[in-house]
């Protein structure tokens, strides 16, 4: 396997030798040298449910031997539709294999729908491993890089990324009537946590209607601390609103919804072949394949439900607050952060306000310290960027296993009179 894992960037951000897993049972990985681990990660948010929830193990294994998929829709896509309208207030949906892929289809669509070609991100994003997303600004003001190898040169000509927060930046892009989508999510979860400014998603959505440009909403890590993400929480009004990761409930699952609008524009474009026009090209082989819309229909209806949140955001206050108290008594000058089933160290009193002010909050050495300190006391952290975070299958134990060995860091920091 290249570099041992199996996405570049977990090579570029794990310097060492990984973990090969055995097995996960509920909120705990197990190594293949028989090390246990309490999961404060879920696989960047992707594992949300806990490994191996029952109710979505026995819909996957029912429907398994049933078949897994037959390039039809099942009554499982149907309900996994109206699960998802009812949360996130969309009435039209379509299925993808991941995050990625419903964003990548979500441009598509605003592109067809706007005849515009370029897309709008906010600096210190991350919405996947499309060619349009992977774009951040240059050194050289209002220029753009290619963030990875491997990109088109042109990649940079089809995007423009902004400062977080920033409106006057976003309406003078809108004003040259070039810009399809902005792609944002309602709470920037990708370089520790980014809060919008009251009143930032409103003007936001005012500026896109009056300048003809789609806004499309990824709620992929915002899902799940929130049931209905922010999109029900702050009575958001996307156009589209993509999703991935926990919804699948543990199986490679991606969505989208659409606007009413919008979704009868996409309906109405349908066209068969013998009419010899153009389709919007949209789908895939496996997309919203049998097994996977039964195992989203099985976590969205025992799992990731109302009660389950409400549990989730018990569990992470405790943890947050527990965090909090044990930086004020050592008196660091650190602020805790909470997003739902998440929580973190920014390295500053105050919090962000977009990525540039992010970034500094954020020290990767500090992250690896503290992930080596973790996982020698049988908790796996998640990578700098993130928090941990709390899943579908996490106990007030697991929350006190986490706080102890917390408070042990912090004292071990104190000891070796690291000065942060
Ligand atoms: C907000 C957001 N959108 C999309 C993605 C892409 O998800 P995937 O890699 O599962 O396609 C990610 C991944 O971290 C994400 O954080």
């Amino acid at each position: 396997m290249l570099w041992g894992v199996p996405s570049s960037w977990m090579a570029a951000f794990y310097p060492g030798t990984e973990m090969f897993i055995e097995k996960g049972e509920g909120c705990h990985l197990t190594d293949v040298d028989g090390n246990r681990f309490l999961d404060m990660s879920q696989c960047d948010l992707s594992m949300v449910c806990g490994f191996g929830p029952k109710a979505v193990a026995e819909a996957v294994s029912e429907q398994f031997n049933k078949g897994s998929h037959y390039l039809l829709p099942t009554k499982n896509a149907i309900a996994t539709s109206k699960l998802l309208a009812e949360r996130f207030f969309m009435p039209f949906w379509q299925f993808t294999l991941s995050a990625s892929t419903a964003n990548a289809e979500a441009i598509r669509i605003s592109r067809f729908a706007t005849g515009r070609d370029k897309v709008l991100l906010f600096d210190g994003k991350y919405h996947g491993h499309i060619d349009e997303v992977l774009v951040s600004p240059s050194d050289e003001p209002g220029k753009m890089m290619a963030e990875q190898l491997g990109l088109p040169k042109k990649v940079v000509e089809g995007t423009v990324v902004v400062p977080f927060n920033d409106l006057d930046a976003v309406e003078k892009e809108l004003k040259t009537g070039e810009i399809a989508c902005i792609l944002t999510e309602p709470v920037m979860t990708n370089l520790g946590v980014v809060y919008p400014e009251e009143g930032f998603h409103q003007k936001l959505r005012e500026l896109t209607k009056r300048y003809g440009t789609l806004l499309i909403i990824d709620e992929t890590h915002t899902q799940a601390g929130y049931f209905g993400g922010f999109t029900n929480l702050w009575g958001l009004e996307p156009d589209i609103l993509s999703l991935g990761k926990c919804v699948g409930g543990g199986v490679p699952f991606g969505a989208y919804g659409l606007s009413q609008e919008l979704g009868e524009k996409v309906d109405a474009s349908r066209v068969v072949e013998t009419d010899g026009k153009q389709n919007i090209g949209l789908g895939g082989t496996f997309y919203g394949n049998a097994l996977n819309t039964a195992a989203s229909r099985a976590a969205l209806e025992h799992v990731l439900n109302e009660d389950g949140y409400r549990r989730v955001q018990r569990l992470a206050s405790k943890l947050a607050d527990g965090m909090e108290e044990a930086i004020r008594k050592r008196d660091y000058p650190w602020t805790v952060f909470r997003l739902g089933n998440r929580t973190g160290i920014c390295l500053n009193k105050a919090l962000p306000k977009n990525g540039a002010e992010s970034s500094k909050c954020i020290d990767r050495f500090f992250n690896l310290a503290i992930r080596a300190f973790m996982a020698n006391r049988g908790i796996w952290e998640p990578i700098f960027l993130h928090g941990p975070s709390i899943s579908f299958a996490h106990e007030d134990k697991d929350v006190d296993t986490y706080l102890d060995a917390f408070s042990d860091l912090l004292d071990a920091f104190q000891t070796m009179r690291i000065d942060v």
